[in-house]
């Protein structure tokens, strides 16, 4: 089948690519590299033309909840419009374990995926996952002053990003499921830690700055509002493992 990947030359689109052609299946990437932006949707329609199934992985580097909900929300009502003109049978979307029930920063842009796609008739299924190896050192990237990165208190379980991507076309590949088993990592291990321990492995001068976030969104970080529940699958990969193949 052709699966395109929304966000697919991002760090989980692009191992979604990578599991979708081992299956296989034909992949399109698309993203405003490829000229296709989903909040616009001209460029989306005849993007999505000849393809059976949609892995949305796009993603907006935001914990404000207004921008994360305008760029979530917009696209994937853009995709979900396409996808019904173009008659594409499943719209395969990724969320994360806790956020549609904190509902503030970004995880409000998550639960508004949600909420639209469960007003969906069918032809849908949401894979929820825990934060992936990567992305201490993502948000690493994205906060900081000179060699000091500002890092939240947060309790996570992370999960193998190829172990998600091989999940996702799994499902894209069967018939929509609606909510699919929750998919987590197989230790708890904080976020500062995560971090910590990558620099110290690719022997990194930069240093961590550890604080609380404010509000539900910080707090849910902290009150393990985002750990896998007792349902959930857990992968293999361990955070140690990954950080081996890192150095
Ligand atoms: N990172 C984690 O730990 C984690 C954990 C659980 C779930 N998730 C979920 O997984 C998904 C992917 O996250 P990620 O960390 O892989 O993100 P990422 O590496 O930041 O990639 C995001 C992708 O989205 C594309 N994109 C951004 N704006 C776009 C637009 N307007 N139109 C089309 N494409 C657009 C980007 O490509 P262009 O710049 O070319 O547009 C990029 O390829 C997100 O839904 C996220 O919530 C992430």
């Amino acid at each position: 089948m052709k699966i395109a990947v929304i966000g697919g030359m991002g760090l989980l689109g692009s191992a979604v690519i990578t599991a979708a052609a081992a299956a296989g299946h034909e992949t399109a990437a698309l993203s405003r590299r490829a000229g296709v932006d989903i909040t616009v949707f001209e460029q989306v329609l005849p993007a999505l033309e000849g393809v059976d199934a949609v892995i949305d992985a796009s993603s907006i580097a935001t914990a404000k909840a207004k921008q994360a909900v305008m760029f979530i929300a917009r696209g994937t009502r853009n995709l979900l419009a396409a996808e019904r003109e173009l008659g594409i049978r499943h719209h395969v979307a990724i969320s994360i374990i806790g956020a549609a029930k904190t509902n503030a920063g970004y995880y409000a842009g998550k639960a508004a995926q949600e909420k639209i796609l469960r007003r969906e008739p069918g032809g849908w299924t949401v894979l929820r996952a825990t934060q992936f190896h990567e992305f201490g050192k993502q948000i690493a990237e994205r906060y900081g002053v000179g060699n000091l990165r500002f890092i939240p208190t947060m309790r996570s379980q992370p999960v193998a990003v190829h172990e998600v991507a091989e999940e996702l076309v799994r499902l894209a590949a069967a018939e929509p499921i609606g909510y699919a088993q929750d998919l987590g990592g197989p230790e708890e291990i904080t976020v500062p830690d995560m971090v910590r321990q990558y620099f110290s492995v690719t022997y990194s001068s930069n240093r961590v700055l550890e604080f609380p976030l404010p509000g539900r969104f910080g707090r849910s970080m902290r009150d393990g509002s985002l750990l896998p529940g007792p349902g959930a699958r857990l992968g293999t990969q361990t955070y140690r493992e990954w950080l081996a193949m890192q150095r």
